[in-house]
């Protein structure tokens, strides 16, 4: 059986939330391609010694191995920036792109979350959510992830690079942040997250 759901929209939105339950819920394999981009951007920030070399980076792109995403060190905020700075490389999306297709095809179902996936990486999914939520929420939520390990991080410098990112990744030209025109919005500021993924669920049962 194949059947993908592409899942976009801003960082901190609880797109990676909601995604691990739903595909909990019917069993789908599930890739959060932001890892893809950060993975990058952490080896580029690695290799030029602070300074990405964007023939470097698509060079990663091509190269990159399991070993290099699955990493612990991914989730900082300095390699967020790297990430959505690799991200407007158009050499580097087109190198991470047959692998992320691959996997929406699988057997058994596919949930992806990202930025582009419902636009250009699936534009066939079965189901579509761009999954949104405010500055001041999204920070907060961010805040309270980071502080686990860093416990002096303040809100103005977690707000700072959400904004940058958004910025950065809603106005490039390869492949910008935005919804899908037949995505399901769902803003998250007021809903809790049971509600957002019972409404993802009910768009899943949908179209199954
Ligand atoms: O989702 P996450 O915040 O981990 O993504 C890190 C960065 O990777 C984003 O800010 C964005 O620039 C980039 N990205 C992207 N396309 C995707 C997933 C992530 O450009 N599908």
């Amino acid at each position: 059986m194949r059947f993908t759901v592409a899942i976009d929209g801003p960082a901190a939105a609880g797109k990676g939330t909601i995604a691990r339950l739903v595909a909990a819920e019917f069993g789908f394999a599930h890739l959060d391609t932001g890892l893809l981009y950060r993975a990058v951007g952490r080896k580029a920030l690695e290799i030029g010694r602070g300074v990405i070399d964007p023939v470097q980076a698509a060079k990663i792109a091509e190269a990159l191995a399991d070993t290099d995403i699955n990493r612990d060190d991914l989730r900082t905020a300095r390699v967020a920036q790297a990430a959505s700075k690799v991200a407007v490389l158009p050499d580097v999306r087109a190198a991470l792109l047959q692998f992320q297709r691959d996997f929406a095809q699988r057997n058994g179902g596919a949930i992806l979350d990202g930025r582009d996936i419902g636009t250009v990486i699936c534009p066939q999914a079965e189901v579509k959510l761009f999954v949104t939520a405010s500055d001041q929420v999204r920070a907060n939520r961010r805040l309270v992830e980071l502080r686990v390990g860093a416990p002096e991080l303040a809100l103005e410098t977690v707000a700072r690079d959400l904004k940058q990112r958004d910025i950065r990744d809603a106005s490039r030209d390869a492949a910008p942040m935005v919804a899908a025109d037949d995505a399901l919005v769902l803003d998250t500021t007021e809903m809790t997250i049971e509600a957002a993924v019972a409404a993802a669920i009910t768009a899943v049962n949908k179209r199954l």
